[in-house]
């Protein structure tokens, strides 16, 4: 059913409102057409299997629900721009307590949104971010994208109180994991380097791309365990999301990151991975 956004109501029992016990994927269209929907179905589908959530629908299903949702909200519109889609699983109304047994039912919530980009500035001229320490160890449900992003909020919080864009968050040992919803990566000489997945990160979908557009931009990918010194450091540092494809910090923790603005491996690998994702240049 496609209603209203403040026609939709979800009981104060979900557990996803009372223990943030959900899986989500967020996708956006380019032209109309919904980027590597399949990957985000592949990895919603995943993400439930990490937190022991069983899904009623299978991907084909999700698949044409959310493409059949933009058709809709498109024609219903009647303005261009890119959509958003934001696909929200909880475990459903159960019981106080946290035992899912009694959860039974899965609640499936896909919202539509218009995408917004960025403000132009912040892509002419990146944006600040700060590290963020924390005690992530691990995740009960490692690379999976649930719904509890306290943590991030938190860091998030801070980052705009100092007048940063984004959070780089430090795990348990000091070692860079990733941004609050991005991946984060460094260009030193030749070489891009990014966290490795078997790090509490998410495997990002633009992370994956960007890692294959590498070569593209002459640069020889590294996926290893970085230092906050490592960002310092860097001649070039970027972020990559969904939303916000490939973005430039030009500065952290208040100091500028190479020449203090947007670089040309960055812009590089924002060519290529435009290009090899078919799409026009930035
Ligand atoms: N989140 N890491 C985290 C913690 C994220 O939340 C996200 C994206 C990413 C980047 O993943 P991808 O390239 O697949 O979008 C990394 C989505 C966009 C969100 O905020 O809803």
């Amino acid at each position: 059913v496609l209603v209203p956004v403040e026609r939709a109501t979800v009981s104060v029992y979900d557990r996803g409102f009372l223990y943030g016990d959900a899986v989500f994927e967020t996708i956006r269209t380019y032209e109309g057409e919904p980027f590597r929907l399949e990957e985000h179905i592949d990895r919603l589908g995943w993400s439930a299997e990490r937190v022991g959530m069983k899904l009623t629908l299978s991907s084909a299903d999700q698949v044409a629900e959310v493409r059949s949702a933009l058709k809709k909200v498109e024609a219903e519109r009647g303005e261009p721009g890119d959509l958003v889609a934001r696909i929200m699983i909880t475990r459903g109304e159960g019981p106080f307590g946290l035992d899912p047994a009694g959860a039974t039912t899965p609640c499936r919530v896909l919202f539509i949104h218009p995408y917004r980009p960025l403000p132009d500035k912040d892509r002419t001229d990146g944006v600040s971010a700060i590290t963020y320490a924390t005690y992530r160890p691990s995740d009960a449900a490692r690379g999976a994208k649930v719904g509890n992003y306290l943590e991030s909020i938190v860091a998030l919080r801070e980052a705009r109180a100092r007048g940063a864009h984004e959070a780089i968050i430090l795990g348990v040992d000091g070692q860079v994991l990733e941004g609050t919803t991005s991946n984060v990566f460094a260009v030193r000489g030749g070489r891009l380097l990014t966290p490795p997945t078997s790090l509490p990160i998410l495997p990002g979908i633009t992370r994956g791309l960007v890692l294959d557009a590498a070569s593209d931009a002459g640069l020889v990918a590294e996926e290893r365990p970085l230092a906050p010194a490592d960002l310092h450091d860097a001649d070039e540092l970027f972020v990559t999301s969904t939303i916000r494809e490939l973005l430039s910090i030009t500065r952290i923790d208040d100091r500028p990151v190479g020449a203090g603005v947007p670089g040309p491996k960055t812009r590089a690998l924002y060519e290529a991975f435009r290009r090899n994702a078919g799409l026009p240049p930035p």
